[in-house]
């Protein structure tokens, strides 16, 4: 039974720290998501944010398939962030932070448009 405890816990310091790096890089992403995007392309990224209303058209649908189809999705969604697009206004941000944008919403609503 000591044995064992000791095993489970070698295991445990193996694998803790890697899952925690894993949870900052996303929670990084969520929360920029949640602070830069969210009140116009809303919480489940379905265009369906706060500020909807006042965009013609309205800001772009995440959980939408044919969202992703595009070729190199994660450099449009970083060029479309750095340079604005229509309505949408450009962000001054850090490749490193439009990196954590992009890996989230593929994370999140990728997934949820299949
Ligand atoms: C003030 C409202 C607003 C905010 C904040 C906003 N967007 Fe948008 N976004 C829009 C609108 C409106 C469109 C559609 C514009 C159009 O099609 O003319 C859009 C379109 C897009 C598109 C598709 C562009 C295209 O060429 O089809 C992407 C990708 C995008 N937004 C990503 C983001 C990300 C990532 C954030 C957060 C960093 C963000 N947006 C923040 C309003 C917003």
């Amino acid at each position: 039974m000591g044995k064992f405890l000791l095993f489970i816990l070698c295991i445990g310091a193996a694998i803790v720290p890697k899952a925690a790096v894993a949870a900052d890089q996303n929670d990084e992403g969520k929360e920029l998501y949640r602070q830069k995007c969210v009140m116009c392309h809303g919480q489940e990224g379905n265009g369906e944010g706060p500020a909807r209303a006042a965009f013609s058209p309205p800001p772009t649908d995440f959980t939408a398939p044919q969202f992703w189809q595009r070729k190199d999705i994660d450099q449009f969604i970083a060029t479309t962030v750095k340079n604005g697009h229509g309505s949408m206004p450009a962000f001054e941000l850090p490749p490193e932070n439009i990196q954590a944008i992009t890996d989230y919403m593929t994370h999140a609503f990728r997934q949820a448009s299949q």
